[in-house]
């Protein structure tokens, strides 16, 4: 009796001590906790959040680059399963990796030949994709240490102050992304940016999704329907030439939910150009509200995955440049085998008169949102 007596509250204390060092990541409430995830090379501190949802779901970010460690979502029977690919370490993201999961700025996608003017003058950024600049540069957003700070429920607000030239773009930028996990199983990102001279901003994340898992197979099987008439097609750099070519009759067409792997290696100049799917779709939109860009659904999981969002553009990247030599969470990450929907305004638009502006003007607050909402049929 008496020892009964002494395991029972042996187990409650325990139960008491658990929950308190566990605070506040109690199931069937939405949370946020911290952990140390290591020094960079150049010895600066890292943190690694975890968000989680009273219904499970759960995603773990980093403060290098903002980067999405790892995303859950349901399948058919419900269970959640990781659907992003990442790697297991800081020295793993630094190595470097083609921007997995990475917040992107200053400006995402390509700007040609690595200038722009804006106001009368001509500003020169580094030129790291062939002749153009890519997802800002050198050191771009994805590299910088970002400021975190745990918000309401399972929420996370990041910030970066971007210095006046870095990269070689005007203006201290302020920028501010907070990632939400909410009850109906979505990954909301809200982007803001400020700053205190002319620029050009274009902020976007860059999750390189699989959803049958991170380094199951190819994503050739996956069915995508994107809600776009037309698209930019682009040069033999990926610079868009600024036509907005209408989608019909192409391998572009994806109006109609298409697998993946349909048209991506017909004989098509535009796909030759991207080695795969590499462009940005131009979205039926009215208006500035949310509204949906795409769905993708995995045949096998039978997971879904709706991208919502406020921007005009859409890049459908089919990880052509993955070519089995990276491997993260035990796995290979191979060739196609993964896909990324980067919400955007269209690439080079700096350049591009026709193209919706990105220019940010002081006193103006840049402010898009994207939401990647999940289930399964
Ligand atoms: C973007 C670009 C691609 C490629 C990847 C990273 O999606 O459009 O061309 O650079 O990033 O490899």
């Amino acid at each position: 009796m008496s020892y009964i007596r002494w395991t029972t509250s042996a187990l409650l204390g325990a139960l008491v001590l658990a929950c308190f060092a566990q605070a506040p990541a109690k199931k069937g409430q939405a949370a946020v906790s911290k952990k140390d995830y290591g020094k960079t090379a150049g010895g600066a501190a890292v943190d690694l959040y975890t968000l989680t949802t009273a219904a499970g779901m759960k995603a773990e970010i980093i403060t290098y680059g903002g980067a999405l460690v790892s995303l859950t979502a349901p399948d058919k029977s419900g269970s959640y399963g990781d659907v992003i690919l990442g790697m297991d370490n800081i020295k793993g993201y630094e190595t470097p990796v083609p921007y997995f999961g990475a917040l992107i700025g200053r400006y995402g996608n390509r700007i040609g030949k690595a200038q722009f003017a804006l106001d009368g003058k001509t500003y020169k950024l580094p030129a790291n994709d062939g002749p153009n600049t890519l997802h800002g540069g050198i050191k771009g957003f994805d590299k910088r240490i970002w400021s975190a700070k745990p918000g309401t429920g399972a929420s996370l607000e990041l910030t970066y102050v971007s210095k006046d030239g870095e990269e070689g773009f005007p203006g201290t930028l302020s920028a501010k992304v907070v990632y939400t996990l909410t009850d109906k199983n979505e990954l909301t990102i809200d982007y803001t940016a400020t700053t205190d001279k002319s620029t050009v901003v274009n902020l976007t994340n860059h999750a390189y999704f699989n959803l049958a898992g991170p380094g199951e197979g190819t994503i050739l099987g996956h069915e995508v329907m994107i809600n776009a008439d037309r698209f930019t097609p682009v040069d033999a750099t990926l610079i868009p030439t600024g036509e907005l070519k209408a989608v019909k009759g192409t391998p572009f067409d994806f109006t109609k939910s298409t697998a993946i792997g349909a048209r991506i290696d017909h004989a098509d100049e535009q796909l030759k150009f991207g080695k795969g799917y590499d462009h940005n779709w131009v979205l039926n939109r009215s208006g500035g509200a949310l509204s949906k860009a795409a769905e993708v659904r995995e045949p096998k999981t039978g997971r879904v995955m709706e991208v919502w969002t406020t921007e005009p553009g859409l890049q459908f990247y089919t990880g052509n440049f993955l070519d089995g030599s990276l491997k993260g969470k035990g796995k290979t990450f191979q060739h196609r085998g993964a896909f990324c929907m980067e919400t955007q305004h269209y690439p080079d638009s700096p350049n591009k008169p026709n193209f919706p502006s990105t220019t940010l003007k002081p006193g103006q607050t840049y402010k898009t949102s994207t939401v990647y909402r999940f289930s399964a049929k």
